[in-house]
């Protein structure tokens, strides 16, 4: 197997080093091209880029294969909880039974905020978005602990990534009671990180809430498949912002606002959305299909296609089985599911979605099961977020530990105006 790969230009040829990953993947490693050519790549969207060497996902896209640790996400949906996949994906392997109360009740200890963050949420119209609120709140956290964010101090990391993974369900909630101008719920330390959630999004004061264990499930098993998503466009984000030594907090809140876009994370909401117009205007999906596949409408068929999977996203699976499952456990009947499922039907049978790969990825059915559990529409993508945030925090702990890491600069090829004089440029 060639170890080298050799580039010939003007006649002059350069040989590059070949690297393999654990998985058998190729890369051709250009880190001396410029050095060594005066020459850079260009890869618009990053289709051929990897930007780093990563041991905490794999993932097949031809395949459909997605494992965290190597453990495959079939089988974490199925037999771990959130905070355990969250222990694995940070530290790098499953915690034992002790380890895993020990974080579980770190992360309890860290769950209140300060009541003075909490008079932040009133300067927010009411119907802010509630990404734009998380964005907002978690870069404010660092004004809270400016003491403790150093990167590149062990034990400031530690803490903040603790902060955050505790943190992060309690700001989402009061965003959520804000919105309905309701009061805030506090977290309670007896409760599990799901239950918490739950309790804290929904209970009042004047009435007594059940946490149902369906829910939790559905919500621990949805968190779990969101976890780690290998160099997606707010984990490069997270790894950018935080390759320059800025503090987590900060890298963090840049990654909620990459996620929350139509493209990525937002199409959870996107979708719902869309299936609710659907049914409003009573639209035969064939029609919607016909719009999604026209050059001449910028209508997309959201929560299809996916850079990475040219086959069904795994998660897609699990999820739309149980979806099915949810549903008929809470006894929910909703229609959204059926035009759902019927639009996947003719989409995979439409030779335009066939060329071109596009299958359901992870945020086409997720929607349908968060309005099962009562969760608005416009939260969808925080608790995208919510699931991401170990994902985002293991990448960028790999990152900072990494010696060799570097921070992160594309270069370009300039294409504007060459030398041009001020007084040549100035409009007579
Ligand atoms: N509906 C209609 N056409 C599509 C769709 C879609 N959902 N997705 C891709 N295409 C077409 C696209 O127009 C292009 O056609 P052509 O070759 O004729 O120009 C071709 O398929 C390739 O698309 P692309 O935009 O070059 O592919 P990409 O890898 O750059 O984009 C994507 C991937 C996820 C942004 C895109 O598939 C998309 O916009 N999907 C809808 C939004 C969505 O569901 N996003 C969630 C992604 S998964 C979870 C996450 O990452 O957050």
């Amino acid at each position: 197997m060639a170890n080298t790969a050799i580039l010939k230009i003007d006649g002059k040829e350069y040989e590059l080093p070949i690297i393999t990953g654990t998985e058998n993947e190729k890369a051709i490693d250009i880190s001396k091209l410029r050095q060594q050519t005066g020459y850079i790549t260009l890869d618009n969207g990053y289709l051929n880029t990897g930007a780093c060497t990563s041991a905490v996902t794999f993932l097949d896209g031809e395949l459909g294969i997605l494992r965290y640790r190597g453990i495959p996400i079939e089988q974490l949906a199925e037999k771990a909880s959130f905070t355990e996949v969250a222990y694995l994906l940070i530290y790098g392997h499953l915690p034992s039974d002790k380890e895993l109360q020990d974080w579980d009740k770190e992360l309890t200890m860290h769950t209140l905020i300060h009541e003075d963050l909490k008079r932040l949420y009133n300067g927010f119209p009411k119907d802010g978005h509630p990404m734009a609120i998380m964005s907002t709140m978690i870069g404010s956290l660092s004004t809270y602990y400016q003491d403790s964010y150093d990167p590149e101090n062990p034990d400031h990391r530690h803490i903040s990534m603790v902060r955050l993974l505790a943190k992060f369900p309690t700001i989402a909630s009061f965003a959520y009671k804000k919105s309905l101008g309701q009061p805030t719920v506090h977290p309670m330390n007896h409760l599990d990180y799901c239950s918490n959630f739950l309790n804290m999004m929904f209970s009042v004061p004047s009435e007594e809430y059940y946490i149902d264990p369906e829910i939790v499930k559905a919500l621990n098993l949805l968190l779990i498949l969101h976890a780690d998503h290998e160099q997606n466009c707010s984990t490069s984000t997270v790894r950018l912002v935080g390759s320059s030594l800025a503090n987590l907090y900060g890298a963090i809140s840049a990654g909620i606002c990459a996620l929350w876009g139509p493209r990525h994370g937002g199409a959870n909401q996107e979708v719902l959305e869309m299936l609710l117009e659907i049914k409003a205007s009573g639209l035969p999906v064939k029609k919607i299909v016909e719009k999604a596949k026209d050059k001449n409408d910028a209508f997309r068929l959201s929560g299809f296609g996916h850079r990475v999977y040219k086959n069904f996203d795994p998660r897609a699976k699990i999820i739309k089985k149980a979806c099915d499952a949810v549903l008929s456990r809470l006894g929910v009947k909703d229609p959204l599911l059926d035009i759902a499922k019927e639009l996947e039907e003719a989409a995979l049978k439409d030779s335009y979605f066939v060329e071109r790969k596009l299958y359901p990825n992870v945020d086409f059915y997720s929607g349908i099961i968060y309005r099962a559990l009562g969760i608005p529409v416009n939260m969808f993508t925080v608790m995208f977020a919510m699931g991401r945030l170990p994902g985002w925090i293991a990448q960028w702990k790999e990152m900072i530990e990494s010696p060799d890491m570097k921070i992160g600069r594309p270069r370009q090829i300039y294409t504007g105006a060459t030398n041009t004089a001020y007084d040549n440029a100035k409009k007579k």
